[in-house]
């Protein structure tokens, strides 16, 4: 039995409240206790109050863990991310600098097919070495749970490969993985023009062995009229429905109210992206209890201006996700700190937002609002002690990874080595 106390929290933020997401008003109260303390046994929280509360029920076993008056935090949820691929595409990324778009260098074989050709060239160990390093970097933003889709392998084997590298990583015990499948991210050289012949694989081979061997919990799809319309999207998603698995979609990033509208009709978990939603769309995901999951990440990396509008969905009773949406193309970052900078820069979301938005609400869009995403009695001890004086410097000392140390489970699995000179 593990017994561990966390002590000397200068603001112990448990975003403790009512189950289910936070929308409006709600998601500014955070619950912070002042001097707060945790008290953790076999990885789960037994009590969270003020120290002086708590500490009785300490005992000589209890190991004390000296948050030295830092904050603490939930771990980040991240639900949007793509963690598994070969080599990256530094040199597209020149190439749009130079002013190339993400649309041209996709039509020509790059993007997402660029990394799908090296991803399936490349050995289990050798994804498994890189989503390794690229979990490291998640743990160094204070990130504990990640949201992981395939979709760089587009042929039955190499979407296998992926997904099973994704369980792979769960296992380690580092940071817990919710797998999607995303087989339908973009149509494969081979089938290039041939988009029914592709969709029939996805839904007639691909899923059926998915499910079969229980490798995804989320079925995703990338909805825009020039990758997957309409119509070849609701047949995946509802083929990926019947076989119980839940939906997220890629939805209006490019182009207006395309998968919004389906994602509402098919009442998926999440829609994601949305910056080119209209309002309609908006209202139609309320209607329907469908969360927005916002990338800003992307759109910064993209150059691009046009930022979801986070004030709208939040005043129209939106429980709003934040994400990073990590992946070599369009968003190649994992730190949250700077996902949450850019929602309150670019979105004005207040840091209170952010943070609900990364860790409760995001729990909830996973279907893990009972296990993680704040720090309540009965939830997994995964928290990371961020050397900050108030919540507030998240947001506001932005480029710098602020985690100190991460906890999965009551485990420590990242620790900052500080500095001790020569
Ligand atoms: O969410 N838009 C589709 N998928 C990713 C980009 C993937 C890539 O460029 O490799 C996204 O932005
Ligand atoms: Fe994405």
């Amino acid at each position: 039995m593990t017994d561990l106390a966390v002590v000397h929290c200068r603001q112990l933020v448990t975003l403790a409240g009512p189950p289910g997401p936070r929308s409006g008003r709600a998601m500014r109260d955070l619950a912070i206790i002042a001097d707060g303390a945790l008290h953790i046994r076999n990885g789960r929280i037994v009590a969270v109050g003020p120290r002086a509360d708590i500490e009785r029920s300490f005992s000589e076993d209890t190991e004390i863990v000296d948050a030295g008056g830092r904050i603490v935090l939930p771990g980040f949820v991240d639900a949007h991310t793509h963690p598994v691929f070969a080599g990256n595409r530094a040199g597209e990324f020149e190439r749009r600098v130079e002013g190339a778009t993400y649309a041209e260098i996709a039509a020509t074989g790059g993007g997402i097919r660029a990394t799908v050709r090296s991803t399936r060239e490349a050995s289990c160990d050798c994804l498994l070495a890189a989503g390794r390093r690229y979990a490291d970097w998640f743990l160094r933003g204070g990130t504990t749970t990640i949201e992981a889709k395939s979709g760089y392998g587009l042929s039955t084997d190499a979407e296998i490969k992926i997904l099973k590298t994704i369980r792979q990583l769960n296992g380690e015990g580092r940071l817990r993985c919710v797998p999607t499948f995303l087989g339908a991210h973009e149509i494969p050289d081979e089938y290039r023009g041939r988009i029914d012949d592709y969709v029939e694989l996805v839904i007639h081979d691909m899923l059926p062995r998915v499910a079969g061997e229980n490798l995804a919990e989320y079925c995703d799809v990338f909805c825009e009229p020039n990758v997957f319309p309409m119509e070849p999207a609701r047949a995946v998603l509802r083929a990926a429905q019947a076989l119980g698995l839940g939906l997220r979609l890629h939805a209006d990033q490019f182009s207006a109210d395309y998968g919004a509208l389906l994602a509402a009709e098919l009442h998926a978990a999440t829609a994601d992206h949305l910056e080119a939603s209209t309002p309609v769309a908006l209202a139609a995901l309320h209607a329907a209890g469908v969360q927005p999951v916002l990338l800003p990440a992307s759109v910064y990396n993209l150059g691009g201006t046009r930022y979801p509008a986070a004030r709208r969905m939040i005043d129209l009773g939106l429980p709003v996700v934040l994400a990073t949406d990590f992946n070599p193309g369009s968003s190649p970052t994992a730190s949250m700190p700077l996902v949450l900078s850019l929602a309150a820069t670019q979105m004005k979301m207040t840091p209170a937002e952010c943070i609900t938005a990364a860790t409760v609400n995001a729990a909830h869009s996973l279907g893990r609002s009972r296990q993680i995403g704040s720090l309540e009695p009965g939830k997994a001890a995964d928290f990371a002690i961020h050397d900050c004086d108030d919540y507030r410097e998240l947001p506001y000392f932005f480029g710098r990874e602020p985690a100190h140390a991460v906890y999965l489970g009551g485990a420590c699995v990242y620790q900052r080595v500080p500095y001790t000179g020569n």
